[in-house]
């Protein structure tokens, strides 16, 4: 939602003249069907899919649940597309069963999901009180689970912060919050640690500062423009080190499990090669993008072209500190190295160029116009639903590659990746999201080919869901939940048959095949999609009905009263 909808041409040629110390030489730029790559994944590679606790469970007062921020936020009107809300979305919560099959029809070997603070400490602070029914639903899931050998992956932070914690200190803006979630995650690791070994603290802390205390545009929604993000980041980056080293230290010799985090990060591709200004302005880019969370965690400091620039600007507008938070020599050692495992949600690229930005007042001042750049996308691209999301597979290649040389080559997880549509009709022949997926996987591959350790890859997302501030008009689904419908019924989309043919085959085995796969998916999905397109008209009909029903009775009733008086009347 970043980029304003205006097309640019870029017609430059594009030459990367790279050096691949390997044998097998994978062409790099060219996104081709020549340059397909066929091949497989290292054994044991994990293949999964996604959702968090917000944009799916639904029960959002259920058994003892207290408020999320997201709550509060969606219940306002115009935050949301359509004033969605998140009360019900896809009745996650009821449906454990139903969803778990689903995951066995595509063999998952993991499933995403986040822990909802509020539903396990209603108020998020844990001595107030424990939800034990809470406790019992993520028991539930994860048993289900386990019994069908389908790898529990939990992130404890995916957005929705109790919101008491927002109204009694202003959520991340305060330094409390770092102990207040440091014991709600512990309390995680003593209920669901015997089980649960993947485990990460924040999903997308980006989007949480950003979107959170800058923009706006999410939850808490405040517009603290030029300091509120990187206020929050900070304290985010200190609450991750703090469940890190209370893992280490208090569970990690008994429950032998993993901490990580899961950063997203688009990739920036400089406009112009030869010009060494976009050189810089793309790599400011990613630095202000990933680099922002990811090098205090592997290096225990900002990026330097943070502090540089943050810092400059500070200074010219007459501030006596720099608007990006310090660490002290100890926080940063106690920061650095808290990563097992490095989580990457990667969705779209931007071509970047250098533009000046002048510093102005420090009121003026903008976590965006702080990095002096321009995005830039190619019309080309496939921009088949989210506005901001261009299918760009290349760049997923280059961003896995950029993770491995500036972090000593990390073991990553894949925990996001994926492609929305805009349509609101049933349409289940995403033709376009099987590219999607196909070509990602793809280029995936490739990064591993380059020495990129990534271990698993998650498809995002199992279901359509709430997507936050455009409600449930973007649908990132495999499979299709109809939300018109009470009941919330799910059905498989293509892509479900074509994921299921990448996981079991573990890769793309020969071109043959894989246009198999492909041609077979899309026959199955329109036989479905007849089906379900009888559906809209049957629930038409129900909602007649209803209207028509108490309309009839009405009308007969005023009908007599008028007869009657007429009656009446004429007595008299
Ligand atoms: C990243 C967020 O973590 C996820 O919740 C969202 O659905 C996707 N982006 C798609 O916008």
């Amino acid at each position: 939602t970043m980029l304003p909808r205006c097309a640019f041409s870029v017609c430059h040629v594009f030459v990367l003249v790279l050096c691949l110390s390997s044998a097998e030489d994978i062409d790099w730029t060219k996104n081709d069907h020549s340059s397909f790559y066929y091949g497989t994944f290292p054994a044991g590679f994990s293949w999964g899919a996604g959702s968090s606790a917000y944009q799916t469970e639904g029960a959002w007062d259920k058994d003892g649940k207290g408020l999320s921020i997201w709550d509060v936020f969606s219940h306002k009107k115009g935050k949301i597309q359509q004033n969605d809300t998140g009360d019900s979305s896809c009745e996650g919560y009821h449906k454990v069963k139903d969803d778990v099959s689903l995951m066995k029809e595509l063999k998952l070997n993991h499933y995403r999901f986040s822990i909802s603070w509020p539903r396990l400490i209603p108020t998020g602070i844990k001595s107030d009180h424990i939800n034990e029914k809470g406790i019992q639903y993520y028991d539930g899931l994860i048993d289900q689970l386990l019994e069908s050998k389908i790898t529990p992956v939990v992130t404890l932070y995916h957005w929705d912060l109790p919101q008491v914690l927002q109204e009694k200190y202003g959520g991340w803006q305060n330094i409390s919050l770092v102990n207040h979630f440091n014991e709600f995650a512990n309390l995680c690791f003593e209920r669901f640690g015997n089980r649960v070994k993947y485990w990460m603290t924040f999903n997308n802390p980006w989007s949480v500062a950003v979107e959170g205390y800058e923009t706006g545009e999410h939850a808490p929604g405040l517009r603290l423009r030029g300091t509120g993000a990187y206020r929050a980041a900070h304290h985010i980056i200190k609450a991750h080190a703090k469940v890190w080293h209370t893992y280490d230290t208090q569970w990690r010799a008994k429950q032998k499990g993993l901490v990580g985090i899961s950063l997203s990060g688009d990739w920036g591709e400089p406009v112009d090669m030869s010009n060494q200004k976009d050189i810089e302005a793309a790599e400011r880019y990613v630095q202000f993008y990933l680099g922002w969370f990811a090098t205090p965690i592997f290096h225990g400091d900002y990026p330097q072209v943070m502090k540089d620039f943050i810092g400059r600007k500070s200074v010219q507008q007459g501030l006596g500190t720099s608007r990006l938070p310090t660490f002290s020599t100890q926080e940063k050692s106690y920061i650095k190295g808290t990563c097992d495992f490095l989580g990457i949600g990667h969705f779209t690229t931007r071509y970047i160029t250098q533009k000046n930005n002048p510093s102005g007042r420090s009121s003026s001042s903008s976590y965006f116009t702080d990095r002096d750049l321009a995005e830039l996308v190619d019309p080309r691209w496939p921009d088949p639903g989210s506005e901001w999301l261009y299918s760009v597979p290349w760049g997923f290649r280059r961003l896995l590659n950029f993770v491995k040389i500036q972090y000593g080559n990390p073991m990553i997880y894949v925990t996001e990746n994926g492609v929305s549509e805009k349509m609101l009709c049933t349409e289940l022949c995403d033709d376009w999201r099987i590219q999607y997926y196909k070509d990602y996987i793809n280029e995936m591959l490739k990064a591993i080919k380059d020495g990129v350790n990534v271990k698993g890859y998650t498809a995002w997302s199992l279901l359509d869901k709430f997507e936050w501030d455009e409600g449930y008009s973007e649908r990132f689904g495999l499979y299709y939940v109809d939300f018109r419908n009470k009941n919330k019924p799910r059905y498989p989309k293509a892509s479900v048959q074509f994921y299921k043919r990448v996981i079991s085959s573990n890769g793309f085995p020969n071109q043959r095949e894989v246009e198999n796969w492909r041609r077979k998916a899309i026959e199955t999905c329109s036989s479905s999609n007849q089906l379900l397109a009888a559906d809209p008209l049957t629930s038409h009909m129900e909602m007649v009905t209803e209207i028509v029903v108490p309309t009839v009775c009405t009308l007969s009733i005023l009908l007599s009263a008028v007869f009657l008086m007429f009656l009446l009347r004429r007595r008299n």
